[in-house]
C-alpha cells in the first residue's frame, strides 16, 4: 500500500514511473514545476520545483503520507565544466542540490511512516563523461555517491536508498541523440522491480552495466574511443 511522490511527473522517465506505481496500486503524488502539464488520471497533483527551498518543505507538509520519494527530475544542459560556470551549477542545483534538499525534507516524513524508501534516478553517466556531457556527469557523479552516503544516514530509520543508472531512453531530455533508446515504460518497470526486491542499485540496461564493469579496469581502455588522435 505504498504511497508515493514522484518528481518531474509530467513527462518522460516520470510520467512512465508515475503511471506504473499507478498501475501497481500505488496512491502518487504526481509533482510537477506546472501542474497543468500532468497527464495522470488518478494522481494527485503537486506543484513543485524541486530548487525552490520554500516549495520542498511545503510538498513535504502536503504530502505527510508519503513512504516512497521518486527523486527524478533532472537537466541535462550539455554545459561543460570548462565552459559557461552558470550552466555547470545549473545541473548542480537541480541534479545534486535539488534532489538532496528533497532527501532532506522527506527523511522525517518517511521516519514516520515506517522507513520506507528513496530512489534516486541518476544515469550511466555517474560512472562516466564523454565530450559535452561534463557538468551533467559531474552532477550525476554527486547524486550516485550521495545515494551511498545517505544510504548510511538514513539506515538508522530503516530507509531504502536506491540509485538508478540508465544509458539512453527515448525521451525529451535524449531527441538530440542517435541510437538505441529504451522505452521510458521499461525503464519504470525495471526500476520499480528493482525497487521492490530491495535493490540498493538498479543498473537498468546492458550500456550502464558495461560502463560499470569498466572502473575496475585502466581507464585508457574506455577512454580510448573518446580520445581519438
Ligand atoms: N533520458 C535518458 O536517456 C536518461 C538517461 C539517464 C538518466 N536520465 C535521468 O532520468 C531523469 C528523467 O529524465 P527524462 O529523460 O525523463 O528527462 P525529461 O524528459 O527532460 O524530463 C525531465 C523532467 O524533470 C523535470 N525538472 C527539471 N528541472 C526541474 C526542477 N527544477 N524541479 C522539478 N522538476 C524539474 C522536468 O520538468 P519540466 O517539464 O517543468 O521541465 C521534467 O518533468 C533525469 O534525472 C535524467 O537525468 C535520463
Amino acid at each position: 500500500m505504498t504511497t508515493a511522490l514522484v518528481t518531474g511527473a509530467n513527462r518522460g522517465i516520470g510520467r512512465h514511473l508515475a503511471l506504473e506505481l499507478l498501475a501497481r496500486g500505488a496512491t502518487v503524488y504526481a509533482a510537477a514545476r506546472r501542474p497543468d502539464t500532468l497527464d495522470l488520471p488518478g494522481a494527485k497533483a503537486i506543484a513543485l520545483d524541486i530548487t525552490d527551498p520554500a516549495a520542498v518543505a511545503a510538498a513535504a507538509d502536503l504530502a505527510g503520507d508519503v513512504d516512497l520519494l521518486v527523486n527524478n527530475a533532472g537537466i541535462s544542459t550539455g554545459a561543460t565544466l570548462l565552459g559557461d560556470l552558470d550552466g555547470v551549477r545549473a545541473e548542480m542545483d537541480v541534479n545534486f542540490w535539488g534532489t538532496l534538499s528533497m532527501v532532506r525534507a522527506f527523511a522525517p516524513v518517511l521516519a514516520a511512516n515506517g522507513g520506507g524508501a528513496v530512489v534516486n534516478v541518476s544515469s550511466a553517466l555517474s560512472w562516466f563523461a564523454y565530450p559535452g556531457s561534463g557538468a551533467y556527469a559531474v552532477s550525476k557523479a554527486a547524486n550516485w555517491n550521495m545515494s551511498n552516503a545517505l544510504r548510511l544516514e538514513l539506515a538508522g530509520q530503516r530507509t531504502q536508498v536506491t540509485s538508478v543508472h540508465l544509458g539512453l531512453a527515448d525521451t525529451d531530455m535524449t531527441a538530440g541523440f542517435d541510437g538505441d533508446k529504451l522505452s521510458p515504460a521499461v525503464v519504470a518497470t525495471r526500476v520499480l522491480d528493482g525497487v521492490e526486491a530491495g535493490d540498493l542499485e538498479v543498473v537498468v540496461d546492458d550500456w550502464s552495466a558495461m560502463v560499470k564493469a569498466s572502473l575496475a579496469k585502466d581507464p585508457r581502455e574506455f577512454y580510448a574511443q573518446f580520445l581519438t588522435a
